[in-house]
């Protein structure tokens, strides 16, 4: 039964991905969508079968799902970000209909529900356009960051899922927000420093990434990479980063090693995008192949996902009043971005990145 299962499960998310690759009427999504449909007639005990998602397991007709796998652990992460925690299949289930539903999970933000034989539970992310709510939404998320941080430990490995929870709504509440400026949280004290530093980043790229087009998956992917671009200072003592005057040379050298830091440990786990890791390395490495970690190819230009993040960090950490220096104002942030583009920035990002500010922008 559990091989049945397996095997249903692999059609499903091979159809999903493929149809995220090409279009919902590529061959192989008809073909795998076929497949997973003549599977699931063997499923069937009475007239539903159901897929649930607790946390980060899959419970099939009420059963935990044993076998963990890449295509497993896959799908679940993908109906986690689609906020499908349930789905009902009953008996009649036609390829085309799995297929229309499979194009929605790959690319519509909201499932619809117009499938006869097929139904899903929808978990709401709750975000309202007051400010108040925004707020409150921010410190949760910001709590959780912390909480994932602070957990991990030699033996306790980083909770992917929490951060995963934390983009999903991010990424909800720029939907449906309008201003950016609602959302990036000020910094209340300096030891919080580190987590709203994250989720100010997060929530920064996967504006910049979608007002250049990105969505589904890959948006999801920026958005971890901003949470855990400076993961990296976890491994950095904490007398170096508190400090309250400028770091020394021989201080300085250990920060600028937070990168590699950073890619070391996370490169070790599963469930990291491959987009974290390059951003972790090279978001302090400049437009111009200059800055840090130095690299003996000096001819290494900067992945666009590490631009688009090296812009987020540098907005708001000058934002962000720190112990040897005064916030500084969006305008004159702004300037320096400008003066900054095409030596330090890619002028193109910069470039949109202002243009959308500009278009949102409540000072
Ligand atoms: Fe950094
Ligand atoms: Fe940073």
């Amino acid at each position: 039964m559990q091989d049945k299962v397996f095997e249903f499960i692999s059609y499903i998310i091979t159809a999903l991905s493929n149809c995220s690759l090409y279009s919902d009427s590529h061959p192989a999504v008809i073909y795998h969508a076929e497949k997973a449909v003549k599977v699931m007639d063997n499923l069937f005990v009475e007239d539903t079968i159901s897929l649930a998602i607790i946390g980060s397991n899959m419970i099939f007709n009420d059963v935990p799902f044993a076998a963990k796998n890449i295509l497993v652990s896959n799908l679940i992460k993908r109906l986690r970000r689609k906020g499908i925690e349930k789905i009902i299949f009953t008996k009649g289930v036609t390829a085309e209909e799995l297929k229309g539903f499979i194009a929605e999970i790959a690319f519509s933000k909201r499932i619809s529900g117009i499938y006869p034989h097929i139904t899903s539970g929808i978990i709401e992310v709750n975000v309202k356009t007051d400010d108040g709510d925004i707020r409150a939404i921010m410190e949760i998320n910001i709590a959780k960051v912390k909480e994932a941080y602070q957990e991990f430990s030699g033996d306790k490995k980083l909770d992917m899922l929490g951060l995963e929870d934390v983009v999903i709504s991010l990424v909800s509440s720029l939907t449906r927000e309008a201003g950016i400026f609602n959302i990036i949280s000020p910094v209340k004290s300096y030891s919080e420093y580190t987590y709203a530093h994250a989720a100010n980043v997060s929530v920064l790229s996967i504006f910049q990434a979608e007002t250049l087009g990105i969505k589904g998956e890959l948006l999801h992917d920026i958005g971890l990479a901003g949470l855990l671009h400076d993961f990296g200072k976890v491994f950095v003592s904490k007398e170096i980063l508190e400090k309250k005057s400028k770091p020394s040379l021989e201080e300085w050298i250990e920060i600028k090693k937070h990168p590699v830091y950073g890619v070391m440990y996370l490169s070790r786990l599963s469930d990291v995008p491959n987009l974290a890791l390059i951003a972790a390395f090279e978001h302090h490495m400049k437009y111009d192949s200059t800055g840090y970690p130095e690299t003996n190819r000096r001819s290494k230009k900067q992945h666009i996902i590490s631009q688009i993040i090296a812009i987020s960090d540098f907005f708001d950490a000058l934002r962000t009043e720190r112990p040897y220096r005064q916030a500084l104002d969006v305008p004159v942030i702004i300037g320096l971005l400008m003066e900054a583009s095409g030596k330090d920035f890619n002028p193109i990002l910069v470039e949109s990145f202002l243009n959308s500010l500009s278009s949102v922008r409540q000072l």
